[in-house]
């Protein structure tokens, strides 16, 4: 598959800096992934995505984007990518609609094209009966939203989104989360950074974990979970009263299966690879005649992985 974001070997020391921010940083991401980069706070995560903007020159290494390097052919680069930067860039005495207006002619756009662009792009986050209000009248949540379809007025291949959901109610980070899943289930390549695992989890295809500038894990969640040792739970509730003891019976022989737990209507299992043994589960539930009701299959966290790696917790 076709690389789209490229870096190697990033490193930023800022001026006068006594350590470098940025040290030594590769990842590729390829079309049609979101890659989240996971880390705390002074992590580089936005140090990374101003380098691979071409807002900010890396003291050494190289970026490319669908194949463009960004410090020679930015132009190109700014027309593939669409940025949303973790601070609010939207003129609070304009309304939604000015503010996507402003941005777009800078980007170049106008006209109809423009106009019906901009409608849009406030459907797809949510603001369409907002936008002729003032920014300044509306939530974190909604600013947050509004960066967002800034970001995609130009209909970029890739979209950089800077921690997106920081400090906002549960209804605007439920929607700007599906608004990416939603993005991405149309084609779009996304490099997401956040410093809460549930999202890195929930979004990703493969995470990216930074910690005083440099990656010290990357991978798919579950590679990761299996540095540390991860084990899935599945979770099988049983319809016929009584029937999670028989169930749990049935299920320890099951290749794969570690430890078996039937309590309350349900059995609870722990094994390697939850996805890969559910259907062995399920077989040999039927065998006995024992209707499965539900499944849940947990997946380790990332927290532990980062508690791991660092002897620290992800959280401030
Ligand atoms: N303009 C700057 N000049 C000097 N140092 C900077 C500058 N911007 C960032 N830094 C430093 O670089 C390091 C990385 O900062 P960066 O903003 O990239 O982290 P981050 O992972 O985005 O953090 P956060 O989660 O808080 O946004 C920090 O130590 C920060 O203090
Ligand atoms: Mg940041």
């Amino acid at each position: 598959m076709e690389v789209m974001i490229e870096a190697r070997e990033l490193v930023k020391r800022y001026n006068g800096a006594p350590e470098p921010a940025v040290r030594g940083l590769s990842f590729a991401v390829r079309q049609g992934e979101i890659f989240s980069l996971l880390g705390p706070n002074g992590a580089g995560k936005t140090t990374t995505i101003a380098m691979l903007s071409g807002l900010l020159k890396p003291t050494s290494g190289e970026a490319s984007i669908a194949g463009h390097a960004v410090t020679r052919e930015p132009l190109q680069v700014k027309r593939v990518i669409g940025v949303v930067p973790q601070e609010i860039a939207l003129y609070p005495k304009l309304s939604a609609r000015e503010n996507l207006l402003f941005w777009g002619r800078l980007y170049g756009m106008g006209g109809r094209e423009l106009r019906r662009r901009c409608q849009e792009v406030l459907e797809i986050v949510g603001l369409s009966e907002r936008a002729r209000q003032r920014v300044e009248t509306f939530s974190g949540g909604m600013k947050r939203r509004l960066n967002i379809a800034v970001g995609l007025l130009h209909r970029p291949q890739v979209m950089y989104m800077d921690e997106p959901t920081v400090g906002i109610d549960p209804q605007s980070r439920r929607t700007i989360l599906d608004t990416v899943k939603e993005l991405n289930a149309q084609g779009m390549t996304v490099l997401y950074t956040t410093h809460y695992m549930e999202e890195a989890q929930e979004l990703s295809h493969r995470i990216g974990i930074m910690d005083h500038g440099r990656m010290i894990a990357m991978g798919t969640l579950q590679e990761l979970t299996r540095l540390v040792g991860g084990e899935d739970l599945v979770i099988l509730r049983v319809a016929q009263n009584g029937g999670a003891p028989a169930l749990a019976d049935a299920l320890q022989v099951v290749r794969g299966v570690r430890r078996v737990h039937a309590e309350n209507g349900a059995v609870t299992l722990s094994v390697a690879d939850g996805h890969a043994v559910l259907p062995d589960l399920i077989q040999a539930a039927n065998a006995r005649g024992i209707r499965v009701a539900g499944v849940e299959i947990r997946e380790p966290n990332l927290e532990a992985v980062f508690l791991h790696l660092t002897g620290r917790a992800l959280r401030d």
